[in-house]
């Protein structure tokens, strides 16, 4: 077959006559075009564009492509300058082919145009990495629970790490906030704490990196709305994108100590659920005081910060799907992350730059956390505020972190809506070639 080629063009002056009189360019909606057997992609309208958003639309790009092209042999003639973009094209490509139609009888048809480059073995590890934080989170709470999950993560990052699950008595006793979160579902949804360890070589630098895994959050006894709990699959989003990170770290071969930790609950409504005014003492010690059970994630990620904490790692980074608030301030492409040491934060906005994967700093504003005081107890789960609810948030998260342990905290949507590039919908891979970047630089 003839292999066709696609023109990635930065400058007006290089584009076709034809095309130029033919077509009215625009970006993002018109400017692909085929031409004497080749294909022209017009980007002069984003050189202006700073670092971070010509990386990103570098890889919808790549998507678009893919959909245009469908069928058939391609390689890239690139008139850019860093390697980086390019790469991002080639796996935009590659996750353009992505559809979760395991619960299609009629499948529909598969894209699977081939783009030859140099990037092929990078693209391919990374793309089987955001399928597989895909379909995890597509997958639907009746047939994903938080055994489903420690199962499947587990299976996914295979040999090179051991694994333990916490569950039952023992967790009540180890993570009893995880416990008092999860212990309203039913007895095949019961709630754990899972540890996931790199038997990789022995490296100084250690990581823990902690998911919020909520395979379904109703709000529990303060309930949702239908609205608010449509898209509520996804709560287990963050724990997904930890998975995936560490299988980043695994196939690019960073030598670090990776301690993936799971915190998997099934936030629901029965006879057994925690409520509003309930008093629970966490791992730490202090007596935390429920002010909303839709404040759920933030109680599973307290013991498991404490548990890192002891451990005392160069890093800890959590992620989790954990308030709404973060979307409102962002929108749902851009998740937020909090950092208590500033060297750090630095790096890590130079890393999603680098990457093109978005990723925005928000501020541990402490003059909120006053208002996480509670009346009958050491602190509360929500703010007595309606505004700058993921600060507060992430206030209450720091709570229970080390002061002197380096730590992120990303609050993401993990969730893809239709755009300009892409039809896709549903579940999605958010921050962590980001954050791989992050450590592959700042621990090697
Ligand atoms: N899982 C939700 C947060 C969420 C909602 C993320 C929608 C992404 C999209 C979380 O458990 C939650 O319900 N948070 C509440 C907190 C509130 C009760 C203080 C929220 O954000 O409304
Ligand atoms: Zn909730
Ligand atoms: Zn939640």
């Amino acid at each position: 077959m003839k292999k066709i080629p696609i023109l990635i063009l930065f400058k007006e002056n290089k584009i076709p006559k034809k095309i130029k009189e033919s077509s009215d360019i625009h970006f993002p909606s018109n400017f692909i075009f085929k031409e004497n057997e080749s294909i022209y992609v017009c980007l002069h309208q984003i050189v202006h564009l700073n670092k971070l958003q010509k990386n990103f639309f570098l890889l919808q790009v790549g998507i678009k492509l893919i959909n245009f092209c469908k069928k058939g042999k391609y390689y890239i003639k690139y008139f850019g300058d860093k390697n980086l973009e390019e790469i991002n094209l080639c796996l935009g490509w590659e996750l353009g082919k992505y559809k979760f139609d395991k619960f299609k009888i009629k499948n529909r048809n598969k894209t699977d145009a081939d783009l030859i480059s140099k990037f092929e073995s990078q693209t391919k590890k990374d793309k089987k990495v955001f399928f597989f934080v895909r379909d995890l989170i597509n997958t639907p709470a009746n047939f994903l629970g938080p055994d489903e999950i420690y199962n499947l993560g587990r299976a996914f990052l295979k040999m090179n790490f051991s694994s333990k699950k916490i569950s039952g008595n023992e967790l009540k006793k180890k993570f009893p906030l995880i416990h008092s979160v999860g212990k309203g579902a039913s007895k095949e949804k019961k709630p754990i704490f899972c540890e996931i360890k790199s038997k990789a070589k022995k490296s100084k630098k250690k990581i823990f990196i902690i998911g919020k895994g909520v395979s379904f959050d109703t709000g529990g006894l303060n309930l949702k709305t239908g609205s608010g709990m449509s898209l509520m699959k996804k709560d287990m989003g963050g724990a997904a994108n930890c998975i995936g990170l560490c299988g980043l770290i695994k196939s690019s071969g960073i030598n670090v100590d990776i301690t993936l930790l799971l915190c998997l609950v099934e936030n629901s409504v029965s006879r057994d659920s925690f409520r509003p005014s309930d008093i629970f003492k966490s791992r730490d010690g202090r007596f935390v005081e429920i002010g909303d059970t839709d404040a759920e994630g933030r109680l599973i990620l307290a013991d498991a910060l404490t548990y890192a904490s002891e451990s005392k790692p160069d890093i800890i980074i959590d992620m989790a799907t954990l308030t709404g608030a973060s979307r409102v301030a962002l929108g749902i492409e851009v998740p937020s992350f909090f950092c208590n040491n500033d060297e750090l934060s630095m790096q890590l906005i130079k890393a999603s730059q680098e990457t093109g994967d978005p990723i925005w700093q928000l501020p541990l504003w402490e003059n909120y956390s006053s208002q996480l005081t509670s009346n009958h107890a050491d602190i509360k789960n929500i703010g007595n505020s309606v505004f700058g609810g993921a600060i507060t948030a992430a206030l209450f998260l720091k709570e229970f972190v080390k002061k002197e342990i380096p730590w992120i905290h990303i609050d993401l949507m993990a969730w893809s809506r239709p755009n300009k590039f892409s039809s896709y919908e549903g579940g999605e891979a958010m921050g962590i070639r980001a954050l791989k970047r992050l450590i592959e630089k700042r621990f090697t």
